[in-house]
């Protein structure tokens, strides 16, 4: 859902962009000891600063057919991970939006146990 909305996001201010410029839509997945960050970026518009204000409040948005509550509905979901998203944007030239998220396993005190039976019938 968060992945699926941020990307949404990035097509549709690729939209905006004239027919036959560079279109283009970076997806990364980092994984650190005990975090993932996965990050999408867009070489689209950018986000004015008049939009940045409430950007993860819901019902903003910037689109004529634009619900508003894709931002704020993946700040509920990483937050209630132990998340954060934030991101970096530069008009005209683009967007990075980063989604922290702990490892799941990285808080175990115990290592994590594979099924001893997986793979079998
Ligand atoms: N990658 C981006 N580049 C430029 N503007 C963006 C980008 N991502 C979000 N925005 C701006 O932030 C606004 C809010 O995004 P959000 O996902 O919360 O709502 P929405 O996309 O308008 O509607 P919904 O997700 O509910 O369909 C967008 O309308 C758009 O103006
Ligand atoms: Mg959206």
């Amino acid at each position: 859902m968060v992945f699926l909305n941020l990307v949404t996001n990035a097509v549709e201010a690729l939209d905006e962009k004239d027919e036959d410029d560079e279109k283009r839509i970076t997806v990364t997945l980092e994984k650190s000891e005990s975090n993932n960050v996965l990050e999408v970026t867009d070489n689209g518009p950018g986000i004015s600063e008049q939009m940045r204000k409430n950007l993860f409040k819901e019902f903003e948005t910037g689109k004529t057919r634009g619900m508003g509550i894709g931002l704020y509905t993946c700040s509920l979901i990483v937050n209630s991970h132990g998340g954060d998203i934030t991101y970096d944007t530069r008009i005209g030239l683009g967007t990075t939006f980063r989604v922290r998220f702990p490892d799941q396993y990285a808080r175990r005190k115990e290592p994590y146990d594979a099924p001893q039976n997986f793979g079998s019938r």
